[in-house]
């Protein structure tokens, strides 16, 4: 499928407030150091929206290793406790690396829209990790919207997925 970035920016509509859309969901978030602010900033967005936010941590700036708390989210949803987690570190890239050593778990370092957009489309992302130090806020409320909000397409995907889990 062919996507514009029109399409993708002025054509859809926001459904995060509809309840259809997000209901039900078992979300869990994680971060080290580096994503802390943000990972409080997103966790706030998403309990004002009602969804159900589970906080994995950190708890704070001070310095942790990233690998602890991306197992921990990612074991999470590969034994299919959590249906989405969102991971945030500074650059993205240690939390992508650890999610996805995980079992059935579909971590997508995304942090710009059509990213996102076709993370959801093509691959069924299951996590988001966002770089808490290459965005701002305002950006990572953006992604995290469209990243609930968007369907998986199926058909052809899926079998693709299908051959990751070797
Ligand atoms: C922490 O300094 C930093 O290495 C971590 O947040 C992350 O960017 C690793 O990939």
């Amino acid at each position: 499928m062919i996507v514009s970035i029109s399409e993708l920016f002025f054509n859809r509509q926001s459904t995060i407030d509809n309840p259809q859309a997000s209901d039900n969901m078992k979300l869990i978030i994680g971060s080290d150091h580096a994503g802390y602010a943000m990972k409080e900033a997103v966790k706030r967005f998403l309990i004002d929206r009602g969804i159900d936010v589970t906080d994995a941590g950190a708890d704070s700036e001070a310095s942790v290793d990233y690998t602890d708390f991306g197992i921990k989210v990612a074991r999470e949803i590969s034994e299919g406790r959590f249906e989405r987690g969102i991971l945030i570190c500074g650059t993205g890239i240690g939390m992508s690396m650890v999610a996805n050593r995980f079992k059935g778990v579909r971590a997508a370092l995304a942090n710009d829209l059509f990213s996102v957009i076709m993370s959801r489309r093509h691959n069924n992302s299951n996590i988001l990790v966002l770089g808490g130090r290459l965005i701002g806020e305002e950006l990572a409320f953006k992604l995290v919207e469209v990243w609930l909000e968007t369907p998986f397409e199926g058909g052809r995907h899926q079998g693709r997925l299908e051959k990751m889990d070797f």
